[in-house]
């Protein structure tokens, strides 16, 4: 455990973001001098590039079981988001004006939809109930002889539920693309890549977002799925880079180091699913066991191994977030995005908590580098702190005063 000013700093914060692997480190390290070239260039140094993210892009599309050439590399997973909507909607635009998407999705998806809407695109936000999961039958009812795109993420954020993509394809590539072959569907998969695998022909989607500093690659880099077959308006105007569909010359070091961390979640998905899936396990189980009055948000069967989301009644969670933070222990409210700004979590106010339980909520986010160490120390923290924080909440002491009046009349 890393030790700061004689303290642990310990990270739960990954669905923020991760840190850079040291092995993704050094393979990125030679294409800042060595190999500096521009890939569009036709000389030694440029072919030198060209051959790099060549190899990147074929690691990229291996995770996901994608194709060579239906792998576009840019900047992140907003960018992803962006090019995949924007992109279909101008490209197919007289085939329809309707998009279909999903109450929690990440900003990059709602403020997109919602500048579409500016332009006369009809846009249906599906609920996603308690349990946070879209439902297919929904999906089914909203859908109309002018829906264009359904774009639903992969894995929730804040709260990790997986949604059920497969189903949905199923039922667009049989029950409407027979009569409509216009209609696309589209998942932010950020949260997911290199988490449980996924294989992007099994899950029937069009496109596919990634963002590589999911998973332990620098930030600024990430790719958009795209379907051989689909087209898409580039976003840019400028050079032929990513065969048009993404102009500006290609960050060969960050590419590099997407492929390397590609390549190491790919071997390390099933060591993922079984080292980190039950130390979440044992966080969650262990905070259920030493502090009273939670709300575990989101549902427990179908969600991410690394994600844990959970309310502390009668607390506030950012001032939780700081009580630990100087414990050494780095969580999160919600998403990165979000945080520091004094909205309630759109995620949660979508799965219809009360605003007390919103308010509260924490979620830890674990990596495959973090140890059961680590953990042990947050549980060890943890309760003194909740109970501190409680200790001065009016909500809390007019729980007490009741539950005390309550025992003394009985
Ligand atoms: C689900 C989801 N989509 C998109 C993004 C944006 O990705 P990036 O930070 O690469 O722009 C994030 C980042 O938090 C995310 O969690």
């Amino acid at each position: 455990m890393e030790l700061l000013n004689n303290k642990k700093r310990i990270y739960f914060d990954n669905s923020a973001t991760t840190a850079v692997a040291s092995e993704v480190v050094e393979a990125m390290g030679p294409y800042f001098t060595d190999f500096f070239g521009n890939a569009s260039s036709v000389h030694s140094f440029g072919q030198q590039a060209k051959a790099a993210m060549d190899k990147a892009r074929r690691q990229v599309a291996a995770l996901i079981g994608a194709e060579f050439n239906e792998i576009v590399f840019l900047s992140g997973g907003t960018e992803a988001n962006n090019l995949a909507i924007r992109g279909i909607t101008q490209a197919y635009q007289d085939k329809g004006r309707h998009i279909i998407t999903s109450q929690f999705e990440h900003p990059a998806v709602l403020n997109t939809c919602a500048s579409l809407e500016k332009q006369g695109w009809q846009v249906t936000y599906l609920p996603v109930y308690e349990n946070g999961i879209v439902r297919l039958e929904d999906v089914k009812a909203a859908m109309t002889d002018q829906t264009l795109l359904v774009t639903l993420m992969h894995a929730n954020n804040e709260i990790g539920t997986i949604q059920p993509i497969a189903e949905i394809a199923k039922f667009i590539k049989e029950d409407i693309r027979p009569k409509r072959k216009n209609i696309f569907l589209h998942t932010d998969a950020v949260q997911t890549v290199g988490k449980v695998s996924l294989d992007v022909k099994s899950l029937g989607v069009d496109m596919l977002s990634i963002s590589a500093h999911k998973l332990h690659a620098p930030k600024g880099i990430g790719a958009l799925y795209i379907r051989k077959g689909v087209r898409i308006a580039s976003q840019q105007t400028g050079g032929h880079q990513e065969r048009d569909r993404r102009a500006g010359t290609e960050n060969i070091p960050a590419i590099v180091a997407f492929g390397c961390a590609a390549e190491l979640a790919r071997k390390n998905i099933d060591t993922y699913t079984r080292q980190v899936e039950p130390l979440r396990d044992y966080l969650e189980q262990q905070i259920a066991k030493n502090i009273p009055d939670l709300v575990f948000n989101g549902d427990h069967n179908y969600r991410l191994p690394n994600i844990a989301n959970i309310s502390f009644k009668y607390v506030d969670g950012e001032a939780l977030l700081i009580a630990l933070d100087l414990k050494g222990v780095a969580v999160s409210t919600g998403a990165a995005c979000a945080s520091g700004s004094t909205e309630q979590s759109h995620v949660l106010v979508a799965l219809g908590l009360e605003k007390d339980v919103v308010r509260g909520s924490l979620r830890f986010s674990l990596s495959r580098y973090n140890t059961r160490e680590e953990v042990d120390y947050l549980l060890e923290v943890l309760p003194a702190v909740v109970e501190k924080l409680r200790r001065i909440s009016p909500l809390y002491q007019e729980r007490l005063k009741q539950e005390s009046l309550k025992s003394q009349i009985a």
